[in-house]
């Protein structure tokens, strides 16, 4: 049997590294920490104390922990019931380092695991796996970096998932885990004289998987089954290289793409510096053609941005790698997109600014009217609490014309931050509409009444302002 060990401490990556490894070798992928956090959930579920040994012990019986295959993924189920979602909240990582320290839990886990690797080729990743349930695998692995690099990631991977916790917080629990794994008295983690280690707070997540892959191919060059594996390895490897060859070429198409929009797009802004360009916030602009997004990517995103686009953009394979690069966030749209959802907060949490089009599609019917807003920007503005930056365009971009944006003032949404979302979407909806209907009306000032002269137009302001303070001194 093939077995693949990964050790490391927690937020190193392991799992998602194992899964691509086990993935590509076409074997089993086993998360033993998945069953620690199974145990801890029973254990809170049952209304006991997951850090007290007699409750945990007497519990034991009653679970069943059992797999189920969807699509790719391996589902853990408790008793029948898929818990994959329920084990990855926050506090379970707590929970299940406490039952982890309990020696009856982890005879019970380790029987288990051992069966599985005794009758299936799978990569398992835990913390003892190397030094204690498969002491004598062939493959072994340390796979670790800095915590505070793993407190990053953990932290991300939360806030893309919409979790509110501190980065102080997850910091300070990424070390009390590393303690208490470290330092329990039964099969604690470490690193065994003969497991590879592999430090990634410098590497890329392929260059960890494709570091792994070449070790196993080199350990045991003369076994049958694993030269069949290399064969596909080496492939796989060669494949990941020539991915990241060919990103350089659509890196280069995009950059190219970003100058020729920007030539044939002519576009005078007006007020670019409202536009965000290295924070998180949710640029909105009006919609009336396909180059919309184009003229913005080029004159205004850059290479940090994102922007919103419907999912149609996959469809050809080349457009979608060079759309990729250009920043896009493919949308499905009428429907909850999770991974969109996931992209976006990700992004802001990562300080970029998101273009989405708040209309939702492309207003055909009139250059002087909205089209009704969804409330997706809303919605985002209030759970990541980020800025709304409004756009407009003064009519239909064309070829080769003089097209004009006007950037508005950023706005917060910060009247609706302690409410729930789904009593307010109208609501704060209503206030971003109303933004840009008073965006519109200056942008009409501006290009009609000052002829697109930014100073005419700062100067009529300044008239206008007046003539309200001396209004209102009449007045009183
Ligand atoms: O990898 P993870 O964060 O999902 O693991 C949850 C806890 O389970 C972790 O704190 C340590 C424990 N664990 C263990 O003790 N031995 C394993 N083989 C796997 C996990």
């Amino acid at each position: 049997m093939i077995n693949i060990a990964i050790d490391g401490p927690s937020g190193a990556g392991k799992s998602t590294i194992a899964k691509i490894v086990a993935k590509t070798m076409g074997i089993t992928y086993l998360d033993t920490g998945a069953m620690y956090r199974a145990v801890a959930l029973h254990v809170v579920n049952c209304g006991k104390n997951p850090s007290v040994e007699e409750e945990v012990k007497e519990l034991l019986n009653d679970i069943n922990i059992s797999y189920i295959k969807e699509k790719d993924e391996n589902l853990i189920c408790l008793n029948g019931k898929n818990v994959s979602e329920d084990i990855r909240r926050h506090e379970m990582s707590k929970y299940a380092s406490e039952v982890s320290k309990i020696p009856a839990v982890r005879l019970f886990l380790v029987d288990m695991q051992r069966k599985i690797a005794q009758s299936t080729d799978v990569v398992l990743d835990g913390r003892d796996i190397t030094s204690y349930v498969l002491p004598n695998a062939k493959y072994k692995f340390y796979l670790t970096a800095k915590d505070t690099e793993r407190a990053k990631r953990r932290y991300e991977e939360l806030k893309a998932k919409g979790q509110e916790v501190s980065y102080e917080q997850i910091l300070a629990d990424v070390r009390d885990r590393d303690f208490n794994d470290m330092n329990r008295d039964f099969a604690p983690l470490k690193k065994t004289d003969d497991s590879f280690e592999i430090d990634s707070t410098e590497m890329s997540l392929q260059q960890v998987v494709d570091t792994i892959l070449a070790k196993v191919a080199e350990i045991d060059k003369n076994s049958q089954q694993i030269k069949d594996v290399n064969m596909s390895v080496h492939k796989q490897i060669k494949k990941n290289r020539n991915k990241v060859k060919h990103r350089w070429f659509y890196r280069g198409i995009a950059n190219f793409v970003r100058w020729a929009m920007g030539a044939i797009w002519v576009t005078k802004i007006y007020f670019k510096d409202n536009f965000p360009k290295n924070s998180k916030a949710i640029v909105i602009c009006n919609h009336y053609s396909a180059v919309d997004p184009c003229v913005i990517i080029s004159k205004l995103l850059g290479k940090n941005g994102k922007v919103l686009m419907k999912e149609e953009i996959e469809n050809n394979a080349f457009v979608a790698k060079v759309a990729k690069e250009l920043g896009t966030i493919p949308v499905k749209r009428g429907e909850a997109d999770v991974n969109a959802v996931k992209s976006i907060l990700g992004a802001l949490n990562k300080n970029q600014p998101v273009l989405i089009f708040p209309e939702g599609t492309r207003n055909r019917q009139s250059q002087k009217e909205f089209l009704p807003f969804k409330p997706g920007v809303a919605t985002f503005a209030i759970k990541a609490k980020a800025p709304i930056v409004p756009m407009l365009y003064y009519k239909k971009t064309g070829a080769f014309k003089r097209n004009k944006i006007m950037i508005g003032a950023p706005f917060w949404l910060d009247e609706f931050y302690d409410k729930k979302i789904g009593d307010v979407k109208e609501e704060a909806t209503q206030v971003i509409f109303d933004k840009m209907q008073e965006l519109r009306k200056e942008i009409d000032i501006l290009v009609e009444v000052c002829k697109g002269s930014k100073k005419r137009y700062l100067k009529y302001k300044k008239n206008q302002s007046k003539e309200l303070c001396a209004n209102v001194g009449k007045g009183r």
